[in-house]
């Protein structure tokens, strides 16, 4: 059994998730850390909302509320959102938290110390109308090195470039649009990444075999391009005030405390149960943990270079990422999700629609890997009208239909497995192999590619087989065939928990089982599982597991969420 630590990039606060985000980084970690724990390891798997800086500041602005209340509001609407998708995180906590202030300020204590912290005036835009120095990302202006128009003062959009929001040409507010703007000098604190630049590059080459290509090419090319100073405080009200003298009236700059968010939920969930918990069993000089973080691909910089640059800074043993699965994005219908335009499915409307399931499963057959994907209702509804409802559903209800009908509400008495069994334990061994192969990997679509293979495979052997048939001159021989897929549709259970837990749940209730009763995956033999279910073990036929969408639907769902808007 291996430790394994599991993170999500942690989802701004402000604003609603919608199924880009659902698939960007929180659906992904959710079906590993399930994975990894039915492979019988121990998993800690952490997630919360990312709370402080402006965004906060101005969500709350617009909607006429106090930042805490506006953020304890957003937490608790996050937190349903992802239990009603079934996210099995074992803690999800909040950036903003005790817990994280005291490691924050650790940490920064620690860099300090060691002579990493700097300290330099600068010159940082006012906005005269808006009272407030604006967030980088709260500058819009012309991008100095392509002349994009619309370039945000932390990074371009067009060409990628990081930018000073002093960089902007034709710089204006993003929040009021206005242009009158100051340059004030204030006074902040840095982060010295130069100095920390080779220690860094030393760290990451230990990495190149096992990191994904993606990853490692982002981190090196900032590397060879040269790291500069990042400021990690901020002229704001919202966040930890900064823990050193002269610099009481700033806070600690969002993206310093965010990733450190990680170690602060860990404490958070330690706290809860402290006689059984140590968060530094896991963070701390523990060299027995495996750490996998997943994010959106525009988190990779932060997660690669800033943040174990922050960590190596402390000279302390802290967990460092081993594996960053890094994914690219979804867009819907082609386009932009957009809550204002009202185009795009959000996760909270998304789980009214359909049950979660559809949702989890299209989305990881479907997830941006490689290069971005697009959500549209059409292959949404192919893939359940086909996958789900015609290959797994389908089976699982003929199966259950034909044995009761025929024989009766239990798992069939006599007959000898032959030849064509063998061949079917020997082809799925193979692909649940393959499964497993591509779920350590974290290639999603091939992963869930096997899997709809498995199910296929159950579907080719009852028509070759035909029960329906043979059970008129050989009923022995039906039998046989009968119980080999009573017990298939528990294999397949099993093998879909993962990502769809509750139609695994759903499945194993038919057969009088609970999903506690689910076997390690760990070794799994299809030999030894295509036996479990002995003669006379009862069983309930039950409703469908799905339903089909009909093209009426699918119409409907179109108008509903603006798909021909672009
Ligand atoms: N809130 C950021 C986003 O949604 C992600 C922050 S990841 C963290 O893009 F590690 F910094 F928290
Ligand atoms: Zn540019």
């Amino acid at each position: 059994m291996s430790k394994i630590l599991i993170t999500s990039a942690l989802p701004y606060i402000n604003g609603v998730p919608h199924l880009g985000h659902m698939v960007g980084c929180l659906l992904p970690s959710d079906v590993y850390a399930r994975y990894m724990r039915m492979m019988g390891n121990e998993v800690l798997y952490i997630a919360g909302t990312d709370e402080h800086g402006t965004t906060s500041e101005v969500g709350a602005l617009n909607e006429g509320m106090d930042v805490q209340a506006y953020c304890d509001m957003y937490h608790q609407r996050h937190a349903q959102t992802y239990q009603d998708f079934k996210l099995s995180f074992d803690y999800f906590g909040r950036t903003s938290s005790e817990q994280n202030k005291e490691i924050t300020y650790h940490i920064f204590e620690q860099l300090d110390k060691n002579g990493y912290i700097e300290e330099k005036t600068i010159k940082q835009i006012y906005s005269v109308d808006d009272k407030m120095f604006l967030a980088d990302r709260y500058i819009t202006g012309t991008c100095p090195h392509c002349g994009y128009e619309k370039a945000r003062g932390d990074q371009c959009e067009n060409c990628t470039k990081v930018l000073e929001p002093t960089d902007l040409i034709n710089a204006r507010s993003t929040i009021s649009g206005s242009t009158n703007l100051e340059v004030r000098e204030t006074k902040h604190l840095f982060l010295n990444l130069p100095k920390i630049q080779e220690r860094l590059g030393d760290w990451l080459k230990t990495k190149e075999p096992f990191w994904p290509d993606v990853a490692y090419t982002i981190a090196q090319k900032w590397l060879k391009e040269g790291l500069q100073e990042r400021c990690i405080t901020r002229d704001l009200k919202w966040g930890f005030p900064v823990n050193k003298p002269g610099y009481e009236d700033k806070v600690v700059s969002v993206w310093f405390d965010a990733p450190i968010g990680y170690i602060g939920i860990t404490k958070q969930w330690a706290d809860e149960n402290p006689s059984e918990r140590n968060w530094k069993d896991w963070w701390m000089g523990a060299k027995d943990v495996r750490y996998v973080e997943f994010m959106g691909k525009d988190n990779v910089p932060y997660h690669s270079i800033t943040f174990p640059a922050t960590l190596l800074g402390t000279g302390e043993d802290w967990t460092m990422v081993d594996y960053l699965k890094g994914m690219s994005y979804l867009t819907f219908e082609g386009g932009k999700f957009s809550k204002s335009e009202k185009r795009g499915v959000f996760a909270e409307d998304a789980i009214k629609e359909f049950p979660v399931d559809y949702w989890r499963y299209w989305l990881m057959s479907n997830a941006p890997e490689a290069s971005d994907s697009s959500f549209t209702f059409d292959l949404f509804a192919s893939v359940v009208n086909k996958d789900l409802n015609g290959v797994l559903g389908n089976f699982v209800s003929r199966v259950l239909k034909m044995t009761s009908s025929k024989i009766g509400s239990e798992v069939p008495a006599g007959g000898n497995d032959t030849e064509t069994e063998e061949a079917l334990v020997k082809v799925l061994q193979e692909r649940v192999n393959d499964y497993f192969k591509y779920m350590d990997e974290m290639e999603f679509r091939k992963a869930l590619n096997e899997l709809r293979a498995i199910w296929v495979e159950g579907n080719n052997y009852i028509s070759t087989t035909e029960p329906w048939t043979v059970i008129k001159t050989e009923p022995e021989r039906a039998a046989a065939i009968l119980r080999t897929c009573i017990n298939l549709i528990r294999i397949f259970a099993i093998l879909s928990a993962p990502i769809m837990p509750d139609t695994a749940e759903k499945m194993l209730d038919k057969l009088g089982l609970k999903a506690d009763d689910m076997p390690s995956l760990k070794g799994f033999s299809v030999k030894e599982e295509i036996q479990a279910l002995k003669p006379g073990h009862k069983f309930e036929v039950g409703d469908m597991l799905f339903e089909r969408i009909t093209p009426e639907r699918i119409e409907e769902l179109k108008v509903k969420y603006g798909s021909d808007k672009k």
